[in-house]
């Protein structure tokens, strides 16, 4: 019982801080129209073009898309704000090298189909400069369709001028949203033949790929069809670096906790270069909970996810500065096995998930998705379904406290609160 104070005095040391939640708005999705201004244009499957063989190699991309917070209302300032404050807050030290522009940025072709941007972003390449004299990467948007998700103009039919363009640019990296592509193309061309269908969405990701390579620029190439037709078995042959593997996240509970129980039994098909994407960080959005925020960023860690904060940076608190910051957490994402976690077992309103991490270290997280777990009826840790043998050394990564587990322990877990261990020899 003196490991079952220690430990729970631990988990609850959360409580007080679970109460406050965030208050920053969110904008909604717009699809407002721009003025258009004037600008200038197979994971592990062989063969693997010389330039993406740093990709493939690497760890889930890190850094900051604009979609979350701003959504329609992004601007080339936001962008610049946000590198600035990747820099001044310590994010860039902690990994977050991406700054990604979603949907919104882009105005009309011209009579030679080289697309331009809107008012909103008057000059991308002097923006690419900008971001990459800060010493990190610009990321862009756009879908194999004719329109994006939020109605501008997509790459259907320009996809090699558009790498090109993303490469002048100095881009690093592209979120590719079918979107459009469904209705435009697929339903179009293929009315009643889901096959026939979905080999042209996979065609149309493909000739991304091959433009992207052909352009000569590593780029990040990050899928996001919703997760639809099982794309962690196909999209790794057409060049995917991570995909979506939901629908659009949103800044409350329910969103995150049901993209995370879809998550299960995807793990076997993530690896270095090639991830699974349960779609963008809400940490400090909305109206979550610091226990939410927290269980939001380890569960995304220890799905091995690209980490993309999605919050008003200039505007951000210091506990949510301390949650996206937190080294030890970021480390098991990051992680060079990229072995993602699987869920060992649920018991109620309790899930246990666990990732094996280089080295033969272990990570545990422990979530309470119920009420507050008092020690009237605590949740009982059982180390034999994990196949594990106490007491076991191990580190809560959350309060940075040593601790020790063992078989049956009974544990305290205020509301959707997590409990992140990391045992660095498992037995
Ligand atoms: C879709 C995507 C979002 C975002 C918007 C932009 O909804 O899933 O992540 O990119 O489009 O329009």
């Amino acid at each position: 019982m003196r490991l079952y104070s220690a430990f729970s005095i631990a988990v609850l040391a959360f409580g007080s801080l679970a109460a406050v939640s965030q208050n920053q708005a969110t904008p909604k999705a717009s699809q407002k129209s721009v003025q258009k201004a004037a600008a200038p244009q197979v994971a592990q499957t062989p063969p693997i073009h010389p330039t993406n063989q740093r990709l493939l190699a690497g760890t889930p991309p890190m850094g900051w898309n604009s979609w979350n917070f701003f959504a329609g209302r992004v601007t080339d300032q936001d962008i610049r704000n946000a590198a600035d404050q990747l820099v001044a807050t310590g994010m860039k030290d902690a990994g977050y090298v991406y700054v990604n522009i979603d949907d919104t940025w882009e105005g009309d072709r011209d009579a030679d189909g080289v697309l331009h941007t809107n008012s909103k972003f008057p000059d991308m390449k002097a923006l690419a400069d900008y971001v990459h004299s800060k010493g990190l990467k610009l990321g862009i948007y756009s879908g194999p369709g004719p329109q994006t998700c939020a109605h501008f103009a997509g790459s259907l039919d320009h996809e090699a001028q558009d790498a090109q363009l993303y490469a002048s640019w100095g881009i690093d990296y592209l979120k590719y949203d079918l979107c459009s592509f469904r209705q435009a193309v697929m339903t179009a061309q293929a009315p009643n033949d889901k096959a026939a269908q979905m080999q042209l969405m996979i065609a149309a990701y493909d000739k991304m790929n091959k433009s992207l390579k052909a352009a000569g620029r590593p780029i990040v190439y990050s899928f996001c069809q919703y997760g639809w037709d099982a794309v962690w078995e196909w999209g790794p042959s057409v060049g995917a670096n991570a995909w979506r593997t939901t629908g659009d996240i949103q800044a409350n509970w329910n969103s995150i906790y049901t993209i995370l129980n879809e998550q299960a039994g995807l793990a076997k098909y993530a690896g270095p270069g090639h991830w699974n994407d349960p779609d963008m960080l809400e940490v400090g959005n909305g109206k979550l909970t610091l226990a939410e925020n927290r269980t939001h960023f380890s569960m995304w860690a220890m799905l091995a996810a690209p980490l993309l904060a999605g919050n008003d940076l200039p505007n951000m608190t210091p506990d949510v500065r301390a949650i996206l910051t937190n080294r030890d957490v970021i480390a098991i994402d990051q992680d060079r096995l990229g072995s993602e976690a699987t869920r060992a077992y649920s018991e109620g309103e309790l899930d246990v998930w666990t990732r094996h991490l280089s080295g033969g270290a272990m990570a545990i997280a422990i979530i309470n998705a119920g009420s507050d777990r008092y020690s009237t009826h605590p949740f009982h840790l059982s180390l034999a379904k994990l196949g594990l043998h106490g007491p076991l050394k191990a580190k809560n990564l959350w309060t940075g406290e040593d601790v020790t587990l063992t078989d049956n322990m009974p544990l305290e877990l205020p509301s959707h609160e997590i409990l992140l261990v990391r045992i660095a020899a498992p037995k």
